[in-house]
């Protein structure tokens, strides 16, 4: 007996017969039903995303040779547990080393997890692995990206791994790298990640034959990285590669020369990001700041600009600054500044005229800023995520504009000291709390013991206020992995 619901189907499907035995007699809709298809196909083409062009790699330099085959059974050193590749920055190490990490997990194991760590996850992705997937797939992988897991499984010769993806900074991470088993770990730039993570990583690794797979570029030479690691390699099992941009045989001469030119202002950075060595950030942060250069008279300030930014420190119990900053054809103007100490100082601690001075309520620091700003179109208002206070204030007076500024301190650092060096920054005369403050803005020795890299928390405060504009508007533009600014000419890459 036949059921119902079998004679709705067998109904249906009559139906659908009839429709189409219709079209066929009217050749009008017909067609029009077919041209549809066709647009519907054309467009679902077109939004098909093209297929990122595989990786070309050029005459691979020895170390980089090194790298890619040193855990390979013919290798002299393939019985080391660790690989540690420092030096100075495009030295051609992640590209190198990220591909040897999954070739070696790929001939060693089936079935296993192994993790893939960077500063961020967000980091890891751009640097690491999307060249990394144009590199596999040129090589025969497949990789299928889990974005939604974080997760890379990479097949081939039908052996499948998974590569979990981690940020040493992302407190996801944290959680989920507790309860995982893994057969192998790469940290890229691990440098910039807690300790407490990298230990937590390589302890999950208890998969026999598991390695650990580290590069970064040097810190100071008390970071945690460099005692517990690089001064301890025989205890480690870990062989050393030290890289410098002549190890990476893709860099013509110009571009090592304008990397070095970058770099040239800040005796501690050329030492570390050219040279590669671990050594202590110590003496005045903005060496490279010279009266000569970078100090011009008001009068000499340009008539126009294209665009205002305004920088702003604010301070409850330390001084509300704001600056007021001119963009003009890929150079920043300090045009004036805004000063106020929120607590009295003595004469001794300041040589502003102004001190001793009260603090203020923020309805008035609010009031100065429109008054500071009177007839000017800001086009940003770059402001210490921490002045919540004054944000709001402003914003109760109707002003827009105001972003939240990225605090990262040391490469908010950097990214001023290559505009410096560039010569591509400069400050009003009248602006002399600023001024002041380019002189006496130190790296704190102390913390430098701890190995940890943080300037003198002093004397910043109109510092700040300017280094949130130049790199959260600009440095962040060219920021690498690190956060670090490295790219091309400052000038050639502000997008006016
Ligand atoms: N053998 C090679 N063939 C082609 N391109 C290469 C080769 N070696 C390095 N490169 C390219 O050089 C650039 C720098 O390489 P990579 O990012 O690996 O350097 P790095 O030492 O990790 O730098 P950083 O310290 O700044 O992170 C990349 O664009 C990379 O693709
Ligand atoms: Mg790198």
């Amino acid at each position: 007996m036949i059921s119902a619901a079998e004679i709705h189907v067998a109904e249906q499907h009559d139906e659908r017969v009839l429709r189409r035995a219709n079209l066929y007699q009217n050749p009008e809709a017909f067609q029009k039903r077919l041209d549809r298809a066709r647009t519907l196909r054309d467009a679902s083409k077109k939004s098909r995303k093209k297929k990122p062009a595989p990786f070309k790699w050029l005459t691979l330099s020895q170390k980089q040779q090194l790298v890619l085959s040193w855990w390979t059974p013919e290798s002299p050193v393939c019985d080391r547990d660790a690989i540690i590749c420092d030096g100075s920055v495009r030295a051609g190490k992640t590209v190198c080393m990220s591909f040897s990490y999954v070739d070696w997990a790929m001939s060693c194991f089936h079935d296993m997890n192994f993790g893939l760590a960077g500063k961020t996850i967000g980091a890891l992705r751009r640097n690491v692995i999307t060249p990394l997937k144009r590199i596999l797939r040129g090589r025969g992988y497949k990789v299928v990206d889990r974005r939604a897991d974080n997760q890379l499984v990479v097949t081939k010769n039908r052996r499948t791994n998974t590569f979990y993806i981690f940020g040493g900074k992302d407190e996801s991470s944290q959680d989920l790298i507790q309860g995982i088993t893994l057969a192998g770990m790469f940290f890229d730039e691990v440098a910039l990640m807690p300790e407490s993570f990298v230990n937590q990583a390589t302890a999950r690794c208890s998969v026999t034959g598991a390695k650990f797979w580290f590069n970064c570029n040097p810190a100071g030479p008390y970071h945690w990285f460099k005692v517990s690691w690089l001064d301890k390699l025989r205890e480690k099992n870990a062989l050393h590669l030290h890289f410098t941009m002549h190890d990476n045989l893709s860099l013509d001469k110009a571009t090592i020369q304008r990397y070095e030119n970058l770099y040239k202002g800040s005796p501690v950075f050329y030492k570390r990001y050219i040279l590669g060595l671990w050594v202590v950030a110590e003496g005045v942060v903005y060496d490279m700041f010279d009266d000569e250069i970078h100090k011009i008279a008001d009068g000499a300030l340009p008539n126009r600009f294209e665009r205002y930014h305004i920088g702003v420190d604010a301070g409850q119990t330390n001084a509300t600054v704001y600056l007021l900053i001119g963009e003009l054809r890929g150079k920043l103007y300090v045009i004036r500044e805004y000063y106020h100490e929120s607590k009295a100082v003595s004469k001794k601690d300041s040589d502003d005229e102004e001190a001793p001075s009260k603090g203020k309520a923020p309805s008035e620091y609010a009031a100065d800023f429109l008054a500071f700003t009177v007839g000017l179109n800001i086009s940003n208002i770059l402001i210490d995520p921490a002045g919540k206070w004054l944000r709001t204030e402003l914003e109760k007076k109707g002003v827009r504009r105001i972003i939240n500024a990225d605090n990262d301190v040391l490469p908010g650092i950097s990214s001023v000291q290559v505009w410096l060096t560039e010569k591509l920054l400069f400050v009003a005369e009248s602006c002399k709390n600023l001024l002041r403050e380019f002189g006496s803005y130190i790296w704190d020795v102390k913390a430098a013991e701890r190995g940890e890299d943080k300037p003198v928390k002093k004397f910043d405060h109109a510092l700040d206020a300017l280094r949130y504009v130049v790199y959260t508007l600009f440095g962040k533009k060219r920021a690498s992995v690190h956060g670090r600014v490295v790219g091309k000419s400052v000038a050639s890459s502000i997008k006016l």
